[in-house]
């Protein structure tokens, strides 16, 4: 570094505390020292990330740069600021195109693309308490060593006022564990070798949330929703429901858990051609512990007027629509769709996806959700980023939108 860089950054640094120690609001002088920092270092985007050790979540208390991503919190345990919050270490991608650590950023979209980044702990007396992450320089140019040595420098200075100010971030409620995988794996035998779908998965579901798991073809999306639904066996790990362990279930076991726990919807209807919309409702509500009535199973749906209807007569929606009607004639804890809304257009699409946002916001079960379509990933409460058969990262999102907002 040269002496000129030095003293600016000494100024810069000094800077950070006057606006830390002597700001009326916290989040004002959080955001500018974070200005301050994405300043300095020339570039596009920052984000000031804060550890809440009770939800093990990192929020983003301020940011900078293309979008708002203020309803963004992630598990801190995931991706690389899960690297910097376990290790307290910083880390730099020099070339974002290059490093096979980088997994994108919240900011990444079709307008905005990272090509390089640094993140750089907020180190407390007891610990990680947070990160700063910068993205890009404004000149094109890469994050070069001295920049992660300025960035670090910059982090300390504002890690030691903060602590000084006891800044707690307290996002609220606890929530509660419905089902639990542990270093979940899923083999399948491969002529003389094995082929490794699940590579040790670990994710909580909670109550009345909506996850959906996105992720490309073939990286064990469909794996991991057969597995949680009891309907595939697990290599190796662990799978809890509420507490109990269900890793070996026997056969009594599994069918009292699917009858009594679960709604399983997929890309197909499945319905049976030979019964009326009503009939292939009440099926399932015969073999289910705890039914609802399959009347309001269908009026649930919106489909009462159809009731007498065989599905060849009904749209793909539609049939959609009663098959979802068959999950939730089980009145089950939790429903696991396996893209629902592949099959359909967009219209039909949205359709269902309001029925799905129903049965979360206002009946209090809990859905999983796989899909491939991103927008759909704006409703959710969380979304499971799955990469080669393992979780890449979780992001919390604070205000999911209603699915009348999707647009795709
Ligand atoms: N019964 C099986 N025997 C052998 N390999 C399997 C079996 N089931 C799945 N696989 C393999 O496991 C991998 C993951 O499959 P999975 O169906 O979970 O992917 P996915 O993420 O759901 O993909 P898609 O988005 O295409 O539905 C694939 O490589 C697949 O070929
Ligand atoms: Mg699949």
């Amino acid at each position: 570094m040269s002496s000129d860089q030095n003293s600016r950054l000494t100024k810069a640094t000094m800077d950070i505390m006057k606006k830390l120690l002597g700001a009326d609001t916290l989040d004002q002088a959080l955001s500018e020292s974070l200005s301050s920092i994405v300043g300095f270092l020339d570039s596009e985007a920052g984000i000031l990330w804060f550890l809440d050790k009770k939800t093990g979540r990192l929020f983003p208390v301020c940011h900078s740069g293309p979008d708002d991503i203020s309803g963004v919190s992630i598990q801190a345990d995931s991706g690389l600021e899960g690297v910097v919050i376990s290790t307290g270490k910083p880390v730099r991608i020099e070339d974002a195109s290059q490093d096979p650590r980088f997994e994108g950023t919240v900011f990444d979209s079709q307008s905005f693309k990272t090509s390089s980044m640094m993140l750089v702990p907020l180190t407390g007396g007891e610990g990680p308490i947070g990160l700063i992450e910068v993205i890009n320089k404004k000149d094109g140019a890469l994050y070069t060593e001295d920049d992660l040595t300025i960035t670090s420098r910059m982090a300390a200075v504002a890690a030691m006022t903060i602590e000084e100010k006891g800044l707690i971030v307290d996002t609220g409620e606890e929530k509660n564990v419905l089902i639990s995988l542990r270093e979940v794996t899923k083999e399948y035998p491969s002529g003389d070798t094995v082929l490794q779908v699940l590579k040790g998965i670990n994710l909580d579901i909670y109550e009345n949330e909506f996850v959906v798991v996105l992720g490309e073809s073939g990286c064990g999306k469909s794996t991991m929703m057969n597995i949680i639904g009891g309907m595939d066996n697990l290599t190796s790990g662990t799978i809890t429901i509420e507490g109990k362990d269900y890793s070996n279930p026997s056969d009594a076991e599994l069918t009292m858990f699917r009858r009594q726990y679960l709604g399983f919807i997929f890309q197909q209807y499945n319905l049976m051609p030979n019964l009326t919309a009503l009939e292939n409702v009440q099926f399932i509500a015969e073999i289910a512990k705890d039914p609802i009535k399959a009347e309001d199973a269908l009026a649930k749906v919106g489909l009462s007027e159809r009731a007498g209807n065989y599905p060849a007569q009904l749209s793909g929606g539609q049939q959609q629509r009663v098959s979802i009607a068959r999950a939730l004639v089980k009145n089950p804890r939790v429903i696991l769709a396996d893209e629902p809304t592949a099959a359909l257009d967009f219209a039909s699409g949205q359709e269902v996806l309001k029925v799905i946002e129903d049965i979360v916001r206002n009946q209090g079960t809990t859905v999983v959700m796989v899909t491939h379509n991103v927008e759909i990933a704006k409703m959710a409460n969380r979304v499971v980023n799955l990469r080669a058969g393992k979780i890449a990262s979780i992001k919390w999102n604070l205000d999911p939108i209603s699915a009348e907002e999707i647009v795709w």
